[in-house]
């Protein structure tokens, strides 16, 4: 049996998984500690949603979506822990489960990773392929079914896996509750080059090239209130309201208008915010309660 050794340097393998596979035998993503951050505020917003998710739930209507579903389990490299994704997760809503799920990951070894960790339950529908081309699909079969709510958790590794026109898609659903991963590092490193071109991953990501003129002469540590911003209103275009985008209690957001939450790294800085778009204030107003507690259970200040 393999050992694991997590002291070497980037020893992941191109799906982002460790070269030594998980206590069952199957694929494990490799992440850092701040992964649990991330965590813990699905399943916030999962548990406390949950009263408003049961009338659907109750009648056989509540749907996830996951468009970057991983293999299922992820390993904490610092402690050598093994965790569950946030797709597994959403699976073990028992108070107001979903009743249908579809888990989308370009990686085969993943989805097949997936598929056997869901057992290969018949209400899991896990499919190989780019979600941005798969979204189109799904949505036009999920437009069939009437008077349904859908949570979509959008978890990807950087701005090059998504891309906006995907999210506009989704927005053709009435109830469509996203969790977006809102890649900071990842952007900031490739800003500088972006800038100077056209069309690039920020402009696919944004769904639009303004963003270009807005940065221009901007101090560097107000960029991405200004991305941030301009992802709020292509949301809006895509029929999210003013009020399923703002942060209902008052109080300070650090990055823009946007309820954004920021998960961290071990030297305190940013990664990625998560982003909570509803159409409808009552998400709003419980993702804005839970972003005032932090993972280790302390109040921060937004
Ligand atoms: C950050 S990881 C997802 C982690 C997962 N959500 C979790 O909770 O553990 C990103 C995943 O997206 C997949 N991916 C990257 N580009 C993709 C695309 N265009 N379509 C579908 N999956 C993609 C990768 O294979 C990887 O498994």
């Amino acid at each position: 049996m393999s050992v694991r050794d997590c002291s070497k340097k980037n020893c992941k393998n191109e799906e982002g998984n460790c070269p030594v596979m998980g206590e069952d035998g199957l694929p494990v993503q490799c992440v850092g500690t701040w992964a649990e951050d991330k965590y813990f505020f699905l399943e916030a917003y999962l548990n406390a949603s949950c009263e408003a998710r049961r009338k659907f739930a109750d009648k056989n209507n509540a749907v996830f979506i996951d468009l970057f579903a991983g293999s299922g389990k992820c390993i904490i490299r610092s402690e050598k822990k093994e965790i569950l994704s946030g797709g597994m997760r959403a699976l073990q809503r028992d108070k107001a489960p979903f009743n249908e799920l579809f888990f989308f990951d370009l990686s085969k070894a993943n989805t097949e990773a997936l598929l056997k960790r869901v057992n290969n339950k018949d209400n899991c529908h896990v499919i190989c392929g780019d979600s941005n081309a798969l979204v189109s699909n799904l949505v036009s079969s999920l437009l069939q079914k009437y008077y349904r709510y859908h949570f979509a958790f959008i978890d990807p590794f950087g701005p090059d896996n998504l891309k906006f026109n995907t999210l506009k898609e989704l927005a053709r659903l009435d109830r469509m509750d996203m969790l977006i991963h809102f890649p900071i590092g990842a952007i900031k490193r490739n800003l500088p080059n972006w800038k100077k071109k056209t069309n690039t991953i920020l402009d696919d990501f944004l769904g639009t090239g303004i963003w270009r003129s807005k940065i221009e002469g901007v101090f560097s540590n107000q960029i991405f209130k200004i991305l941030i911003d301009v992802f709020k209103e292509q949301l809006k275009t895509v029929g999210y309201p003013e009020e399923g985008l703002k942060i209902v209690s008052s109080g300070k957001d650090i990055y823009a208008g946007l309820p954004t939450v920021s998960v961290k790294n071990t030297k305190d800085v940013d990664l990625y915010v998560l982003i909570l778009a509803s159409k409808h204030p009552l998400a709003q107003k419980i993702w804005s309660s839970i972003i005032k507690m932090s993972p280790n259970g302390q109040k921060t200040f937004f």
